[in-house]
């Protein structure tokens, strides 16, 4: 495994050095311009947007101007199907087939596993036995659902962005994996959970990096997370992100992402 590195947007004397391999960002709730300007200036090997994109066009014609420069993925978030636009500009865009949600994709020499959406108690609480939760899979409950209840004759559009655990329990069986970008939050976080821990330990995984509480967390340098933990983890804000491998500095848990 690399060595860990953070960058900073600003940070002129890091520019010099090599680009970063991969970089992650925040929610951009449809302003993408962060994006686009963090990956001109800093020409990552790939990049990982880590949900609620809401792209205001098809998310292609939103990161054109990158397209070439960088290898872009994402997991979705809970917010990508409030409307259709939002839905169909993500899942309808020339790059959906970039949604690492359920699976391991190697990207930039690491296998990156990604767990998209969130954690909604009518479809799975993970706080109860994953054998007990409400539906096991979104085919399961369409089954359940009347033509007429039904969203382009599936689920809800809403439920597109809940996590089920036949999802989680492939992406479970699918490892080992370097690092895991999720939506949700490890339980480093108040408002965070045990299972995406599990998921890690179980993928092996050096790195978590999370978005939707648009927070940027270094939880290791800011004592949320123990030394002896098995991986570490992240929170990238809104309109931040986090670049890997990270630096010398963040090795002692001093920094944070920006
Ligand atoms: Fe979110």
């Amino acid at each position: 495994m690399k060595p860990l590195i953070l960058l900073d947007l600003h940070a002129q004397s890091e520019h010099q050095q090599s680009a970063p391999t991969l970089m992650f960002f925040g929610d951009p709730h449809g302003d993408l311009e962060p994006v686009i300007a963090t990956v001109e200036y800093f020409r990552p090997e790939a990049i990982v947007l880590l949900g609620d994109i809401q792209a205001r066009r098809p998310l292609h014609i939103e990161l054109g101007p990158i397209l070439k420069l960088t290898e872009v993925w994402f997991i979705h978030g809970n917010h990508d199907t409030d409307s259709v636009e939002d839905f169909d500009n993500l899942f309808g865009s020339q790059i959906a087939d970039r949604n690492l949600h359920g699976r391991i994709v190697e990207i930039a020499g690491y296998k990156v596993a990604g767990l998209g959406g969130i954690f909604r108690s009518k479809i799975w609480d993970p706080r109860q036995p994953i054998e007990k939760a409400a539906f096991q899979s979104s085919d399961a409950m369409r089954r359940t659902m009347k033509r007429e209840e039904r969203w382009r004759d599936g689920i809800s559009r809403k439920h597109r962005s809940s996590i089920f655990p036949a999802d989680y329990l492939q992406l479970l069986r699918s490892g080992p994996a370097d690092i895991l970008v999720t939506h949700e939050a490890p339980s480093a976080h108040a408002h965070g959970w045990q299972v995406v821990d599990e998921l890690a330990e179980t993928l092996g995984v050096q790195l978590v990096i999370h978005g939707h509480h648009h927070e940027s967390h270094d939880y290791l340098a800011e004592g949320m997370q123990s030394a002896a933990a098995p991986f570490r983890a992240f929170g990238v804000d809104m309109g931040s992100h986090l670049a890997w491998p990270l630096g010398p500095q963040e090795e002692t848990g001093s920094g944070g992402p920006v």
